[in-house]
């Protein structure tokens, strides 16, 4: 699958002057359109970012830079995301950053946001570990950092749903995430379902730091 043309649009979108000044927080730009989408996104994504479906990721507290880079390959039609189909088409560059700067301003504190402790049993910690040691073999906090809590584009995974980073993880291993960064299917490429279920349970049970 070639994916050159991908980056390339973006590049050339997040070039344009128009973003660059939405970037900056120009007063005189309106982000209206944002506050008029919250409600609509809270009923998917949570009033407060944190999904409470388990195959829709939370937004709160992922990297700034990450939402808004997804959101304008969502609203350009580059990453297909079916469900969220023509919510964006009204939003401005302006509108896209007030929403990522909103969600990344807001806290996830445990798995899915419940801040209980995960119950503890023989099983659930030795899929921990097994998690825990792959990624560190797998070299995933060189990118996602060693806290899993993300910078810039590279998402954070620490307390995201574990069957959205599942489903997303066999997608990107299989080369069928379209419109997302051919990084993740090398980086994944190899590894079982089995490895890839470990890892969505180890991250998704990670405390925020
Ligand atoms: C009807 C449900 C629904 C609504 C409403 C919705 N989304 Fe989504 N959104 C999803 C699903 C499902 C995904 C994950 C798609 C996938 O598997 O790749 C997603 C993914 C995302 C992502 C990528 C997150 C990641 O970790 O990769 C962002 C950012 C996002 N949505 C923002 C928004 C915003 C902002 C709004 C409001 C304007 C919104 N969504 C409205 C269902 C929804
Ligand atoms: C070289 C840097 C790099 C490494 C190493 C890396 N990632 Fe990623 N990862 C990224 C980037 C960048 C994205 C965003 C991809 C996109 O959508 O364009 C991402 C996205 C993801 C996502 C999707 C999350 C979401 O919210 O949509 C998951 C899950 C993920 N990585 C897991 C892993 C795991 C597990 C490892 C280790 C086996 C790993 N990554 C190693 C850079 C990296």
């Amino acid at each position: 699958m070639n994916r050159a043309p991908v980056w390339l649009a973006l590049a050339i979108c997040l070039a344009q002057p128009s973003w660059a000044g939405a970037a900056a927080g120009s007063t005189a730009v309106s982000t209206a359109g944002a506050d008029q989408a919250k409600p609509l996104c809270a009923a998917c994504h949570g009033a407060q970012g944190v999904s409470s479906i388990p195959a829709i990721p939370s937004l709160a507290g992922q990297p700034k830079v990450f939402v808004e880079n997804q959101l304008v390959m969502i609203r350009e039609g580059l990453r297909e995301v079916p469900a969220m189909t023509g919510m964006l088409d009204k939003l401005s560059d302006a509108d896209l950053t007030s929403l990522a700067t909103w969600y990344a301003g807001l806290k996830l504190d445990g798995p899915a946001g419940s801040t209980a402790p995960a119950p503890v049993t023989p099983q659930s910690s030795a899929r921990i570990a097994a998690g825990a040691t792959m990624a560190k073999q797998a070299l995933c906090g060189t990118c996602h950092l060693p806290t899993y809590v993300g910078q810039s584009q590279v998402p954070r995974l620490a307390g995201q749903h574990e069957e959205y980073l599942q489903q997303t993880m066999i997608l990107m291993r299989d080369g069928k995430a379209v419109g997302r960064d051919s990084i993740m299917s090398s980086t994944l490429r190899g590894m079982s379902d089995e490895q890839l279920r470990d890892l969505a349970y180890y991250f998704s049970n990670l405390r925020s730091f």
